[in-house]
């Protein structure tokens, strides 16, 4: 029986991940530690909430006796570290929340499970740290290429520089104290349960209230993008089978433009929903402060070493990423009330 603690459970991909495992393997333990930011969401996890396998704790991954108190209460020999503020355009905005998460957050739970693993000649057998990292560590591609792991990071906004950040120190445990760890760096998830502040949830839910769709600068940055349940699949694969100290890049070679996304949802809506919802609403606003152009992942090294492969392609996973928006409207009306609005009023004001 593995314990897992996982941080950031209640967000988009650390709840499916919950799912995911929970469906994959019977005899597991699961703690979920989430400070429940306007991010955190345990509506996510309403059908695992009375399951005897999972435990939920609401607290900050940057309390240090909150998480040495999770070490000493639970033998864990997993840590899945996927609590981090996560969006872009808020850390343009607002910077130091993103470095205490994402860096001292790291930190604070590296630390906790060094102490609780270290042994006097080493680590305990079958222990490990694993970092939910992202590409955008690498910076921006040009028109051709692709980040592999030895890309050397480059990252630009504050958020993806906190990442960085995370990343170096997680890999210095390594160098430094032999701690058994791994990095994920994946591309762009979409799924379930993603918060409307990114693209394609936001641009579900303005289609279906009508409301325009920004596209920042001329449309044209390219993103790579994973169905959410590939990406768990990868990172249980990392967690049981990747090598200690390595980075593993995940990414399913699925490049496309903004605004081919934003047509394509719109496509679906306007001949599946509303024949009103059009390209007329589409509004193409201000850049995006230091965009970076395009996402491209190079997943050679995970396919080869470890057997991964993505298994929902882009075509079928969109229509069912916009399908479950449209059956859980309720859930999308309880997430965009509230502060919801006045981020969203503030966010897109000039726009
Ligand atoms: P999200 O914003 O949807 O969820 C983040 C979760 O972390 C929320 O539940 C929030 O309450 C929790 N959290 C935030 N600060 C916390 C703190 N201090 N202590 C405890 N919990 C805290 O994010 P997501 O999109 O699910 O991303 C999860 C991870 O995956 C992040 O580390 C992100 O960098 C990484 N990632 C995301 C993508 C993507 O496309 N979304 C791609 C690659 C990597
Ligand atoms: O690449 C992985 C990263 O993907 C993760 O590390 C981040 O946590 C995640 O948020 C995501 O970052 P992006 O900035 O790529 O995602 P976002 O959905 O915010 O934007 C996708 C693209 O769409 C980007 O080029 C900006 C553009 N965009 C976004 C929004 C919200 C628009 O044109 N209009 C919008 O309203």
């Amino acid at each position: 029986m593995k314990t897992y603690l996982v941080t950031g459970g209640a967000g988009f991909i650390g709840a499916n991940f919950v799912h995911y495992m929970f469906k994959k393997y019977d005899n597991i333990k699961l703690i979920n530690l989430d400070k429940l930011t306007y991010a955190g969401n345990l509506e996510n996890l309403k059908a695992v909430e009375n399951d005897s396998r999972y435990t939920f704790v609401q607290g900050d991954i940057c309390d240090k006796s909150l998480v040495e108190k999770l070490f000493k209460d639970y033998d864990i020999d997993y840590v899945v570290n996927f609590a981090a503020e996560s969006h872009v355009d808020r850390s343009i905005r607002e910077p130091e929340v993103f470095v205490n998460t994402n860096v001292l957050g790291t930190v604070t739970l590296l630390n906790a499970a060094k102490n609780a693993w270290q042994t006097d000649d080493g680590f305990k057998e079958g222990k490990k740290y694993l970092q939910v990292s992202t590409d955008e560590v690498y910076g921006s591609l040009g028109e051709t290429g692709y980040f592999t792991e030895t890309t050397p990071l480059d990252p630009h906004s504050p958020y993806s520089s906190s990442k960085a950040g995370a990343d170096l120190v997680v890999k210095a445990y390594f160098d430094t104290y032999k701690m058994p760890i791994n990095i994920t760096r994946c591309s762009n998830n979409y799924g379930p349960y993603q918060f409307p502040e990114k693209l394609i949830p936001l641009i579900i839910n303005n289609c279906l209230n009508k409301k325009p769709l920004p596209v920042y600068g001329d449309g044209l940055n390219i993103r790579d993008w994973l169905y959410v349940e590939d990406h768990c699949k990868a990172i249980d694969m990392v967690i049981n089978k990747g090598r200690l100290g390595e980075v593993y890049n995940v990414g399913g070679h699925n490049e496309r433009t903004n605004i081919h996304i934003v047509k394509t949802v719109i496509k679906y809506i306007n001949e599946n929903v509303d024949d009103s919802v059009t390209e007329d609403l589409i509004k193409y606003v201000e850049d995006r402060k230091g965009h970076d152009r395009r996402y491209g992942i190079d997943p050679t090294k995970i396919r080869e070493e470890l057997g991964w492969e993505p298994e929902t392609m882009y075509e079928e996973g969109i229509v069912k990423t916009i399908k479950w928006y449209l059956n859980n409207k309720d859930w999308m009306e309880r997430v965009t009330s509230g502060e919801y609005k006045k981020y969203y009023n503030k966010m897109y004001e000039n726009k």
